[in-house]
């Protein structure tokens, strides 16, 4: 795979390529026995994939921080396919409480969970802290989404344990990831202002996708529990992702309009790695156009996956503490 193949949209060696649509990639697919929860499904890529995969008989939780625009997405999928079965609870990443309270009410309705599909995002913001003190692209991309797994791990595990099914974690990255600070991740330097620079927090946060979902599935295979957890590229798509670079990116696109895709090929790799039975047991891995590739050699960095891990540990146990 390359840009031959982005370009033509030539399948690799996983039948699917840079054209292949959520659609395609998950027919002839039946999810009934699944709960999906799915991050920033309101909109955008999020959002075809909620779509397709309650297309697909998955039961499907949107988790949102607008619930006006989660309502209307559940609408509009349900206007589609009136058997579809897809609810609405209220996240917001940037916000340890509210993941905290999201969390309750999620295990209040005690459904099971297969797969969660990390997918909320925000992408080159101004200078910002979260709710928490937090660098608001990490706490949103990374932190939030390390969180929110953590308390639903326990879930996960005893469902993948009582089912015999699978569990499956997916965390939506980017090829962005590959343009961060020296070193991968300031974790000495995570909030400091002066030395801010939207698009290298931006690549510092994809990476920690990366590093995360490896991290996880090593610590899956150590425990012996039956869950996977990859992480993504989706794409260049058109989104609401692009609104502090609207301007650079229609630009951009002028002069690269051969590249980017539409959003139900926007959804396709994380629908293909969310349910796609020729992953069974693949864990660890990074995927750009439906087809295992390798990311940078610093998200390969077990080491720094480890540091990782203990830094948002501390963060998140610092940041609880001062609430
Ligand atoms: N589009 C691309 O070209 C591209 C390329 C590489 C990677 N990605 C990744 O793909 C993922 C989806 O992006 P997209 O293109 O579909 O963008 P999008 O349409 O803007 O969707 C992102 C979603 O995340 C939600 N979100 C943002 N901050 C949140 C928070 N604090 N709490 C809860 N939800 C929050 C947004 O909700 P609001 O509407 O409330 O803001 C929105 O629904 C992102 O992780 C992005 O980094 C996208």
């Amino acid at each position: 795979m390359g840009i031959f193949s982005l370009i033509t949209g030539m399948p690799g060696s996983s039948g699917f390529g840079s054209s292949s649509t959520a659609e395609d990639v998950t027919h002839g697919i039946d999810a009934t026995n699944l709960t999906v929860l799915i991050t920033g499904g309101a909109s955008g890529i999020g959002l075809e994939t909620a779509r397709v995969l309650a297309l697909r008989r998955a039961h499907v939780i949107i988790a949102a921080r607008n619930m006006k625009a989660a309502n209307e997405a559940k609408r509009l999928i349900v206007e589609d396919n009136e058997t579809a079965r897809v609810d609405v609870l209220k996240l917001d990443l940037a916000s340890i409480a509210s993941i905290r309270s999201f969390v309750d009410k999620f295990n209040a309705l005690d459904l099971p969970l297969n797969i969660l599909i990390n997918n909320a995002g925000i992408m080159f913001c101004p200078y910002q802290l979260s709710d928490d003190e937090i660098e608001i692209q990490f706490a949103t991309n990374h932190l939030g989404h390390f969180l929110l797994t953590n308390l639903l791990l326990e879930k996960m595990k005893k469902t993948a344990k009582d089912t015999g099914i699978e569990g499956r974690i997916v965390n939506l990255s980017s090829i962005a990831h590959q343009y961060t600070y020296k070193g991968g991740i300031r974790f000495d330097k995570i909030n400091d202002e002066s030395s801010y620079s939207d698009k290298k927090a931006y690549g510092q946060s994809k990476l920690a996708n990366i590093l995360h979902a490896n991290e996880l599935s090593r610590r899956f295979q150590e425990e012996g529990v039956n869950i996977t957890a990859n992480s993504v590229h989706p794409g260049l798509i058109m989104t609401n992702l692009m609104k502090h670079s609207a301007l650079l990116m229609r630009f951009l696109k002028l002069f690269s309009f051969f590249i980017w895709k539409d959003v139900p090929q926007g959804a396709a790799t994380t629908c293909y790695v969310a349910l796609h039975p020729n992953l069974k047991g693949v864990t660890g891995k990074y995927f750009i156009d439906c087809n295992e590739m390798p990311p940078s050699s610093v998200a390969k960095d077990q080491t720094l996956a480890r540091n990782l891990w203990d830094f948002s540990n501390k963060l998140v146990r610092s940041a609880s503490n001062k609430a």
